[in-house]
């Protein structure tokens, strides 16, 4: 798609989503980017590594809640787009503990939008008309399906999980910053991403890295559970055309129409896998003979685990012609060959900071903390 030459600030730049959407922004020559990141646990400069040194990137590690450095990002850059992809996003973490997620995602996007309006107030001309801020948000906002019906743009919000909750609350200032202050905003609220880059807590890499060493892939529950699967990089083109052409005040639900049970992605997850084993032979130690389904281990189910997710992409089909070109096949094809050619990354962001052990497994009693 085209742009002519814009400035981008990119909260959570250095995370999973935002670093793949600074990739097709710098590679394709979209404009120039500024990385705002905190770099928790979840953000690495590893991810961003290729642009360092190009005159049209910068990074600022930092915090979105920082009202007076944010501020000053808007002052120096001049931003035409803001997007916000800076978030805690990881519902088993936040079922462990909310605060991070209560942090940056409601109080961070608070101060983002709210610094985001002055700055706007201050443009003119075709400056502040083409100006906007792009909230990137997500389908478990709407809370859970059942075996049919789809999440559409009017469903109402029940959020179940903290981080669904979290990001509902941050939702709505952006909303109401749109209704109270004209702020010229969008957001867009997308299903399940995987693909390449994607810290290896999410199911996807998790069960990738566990099936190539051999070890147990945890499946919470009976496996059922259904999530509507989007390739990374058909998000980030999504996102592109509703900075082009979405309106103002609106939402755009974003999915990759793939719905499937999580046993069943774990199935052709697999036999991605065995389809690559001359990769994974020439690019690694690890052994190609292996059962992978045997791995499959059903522990307990995630508390309040929603069962099943389905976007309707009707109204980012009609009114911007977006349409996701990866099926899961495709997509996860081009994933499996990313991580297994990227070994070192995925040992470089988990080094000290997670060892892949089950998280937020069990509900919180009186006594802890
Ligand atoms: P991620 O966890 O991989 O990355 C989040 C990034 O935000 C990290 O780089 C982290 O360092 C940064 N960050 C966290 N707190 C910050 C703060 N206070 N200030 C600045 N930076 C901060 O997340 P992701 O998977 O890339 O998700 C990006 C966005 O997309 C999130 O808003 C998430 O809710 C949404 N989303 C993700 C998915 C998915 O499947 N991954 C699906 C739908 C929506
Ligand atoms: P996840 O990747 O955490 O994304 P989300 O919770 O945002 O949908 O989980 C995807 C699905 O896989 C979800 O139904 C929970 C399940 N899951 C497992 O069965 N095992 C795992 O180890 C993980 C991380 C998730």
């Amino acid at each position: 798609m085209t742009l002519s030459i814009k400035k981008f600030l990119v909260t959570g730049g250095a995370g999973f989503i935002g670093g793949n959407f600074v990739a097709k922004v710098l590679s394709e020559e979209i404009g120039k980017v500024l990385v705002l990141d905190k770099l928790t646990y979840a953000g690495h400069r590893a991810t961003l590594r290729s642009w360092e040194g190009s005159p049209a990137y910068r990074f600022v590690q930092g915090d979105i809640g920082d009202r007076q450095l944010v501020q000053q990002l808007f002052q120096e850059f001049q931003p035409n787009y803001i997007v916000n992809f800076a978030a805690e996003s990881h519902v088993d973490r936040s079922i462990e503990s909310a605060d991070d997620f209560v942090e940056t995602n409601i109080v961070g996007t608070y101060v983002l939008v709210d610094e985001a309006l002055s700055y706007w107030q201050g443009l003119s001309g075709d400056e502040a008309r083409s100006f906007r801020f792009h909230h990137i948000s997500t389908d478990e906002v709407y809370g859970s399906l059942g075996a049919t019906g789809y999440f559409t743009e009017q469903t109402p919000y029940a959020p179940n999980s903290p981080y669904s909750a979290s990001k509902a609350a941050s939702d709505h200032l952006v909303r109401a910053y749109h209704r109270t202050h004209q702020l010229p905003a969008t957001i867009s609220n997308c299903s399940n991403n995987y693909g390449s880059y994607q810290f290896p807590e999410k199911l996807i890499p998790l069960a990738l890295l566990n099936a190539l060493e051999d070890k147990p892939v945890p499946v919470y529950g009976d496996g059922l559970n259904i999530r509507d699967w989007l390739y990374v990089e058909d998000h980030c083109e999504a996102i592109l055309q509703v900075l082009a052409h979405g309106q103002p005040g609106e939402t755009y639900n974003v999915g990759g129409r793939c719905e499937m049970t999580n046993l069943d992605l774990l199935h052709t997850l697999f036999q991605c896998l065995k389809d690559q084993a001359d990769l994974i032979r020439e690019h690694t130690d690890y052994c190609i003979d292996v059962d992978y389904a045997s791995l499959i281990n059903f522990v307990p189910d995630r508390p309040g685990h929603d069962r099943r997710y389905a976007i309707d992409t009707g109204k980012i089909q009609r009114e911007l012609g977006w349409t996701p070109r990866e099926n899961l096949r495709t997509g996860l094809a081009k994933t499996v060959t990313w991580y297994v050619t990227h070994l070192d990354w995925c040992r470089e962001v988990l080094k000290d900071n997670y060892d892949r052990r089950r998280l937020g497994s069990a509900k919180r009693t009186v006594s802890d903390p």
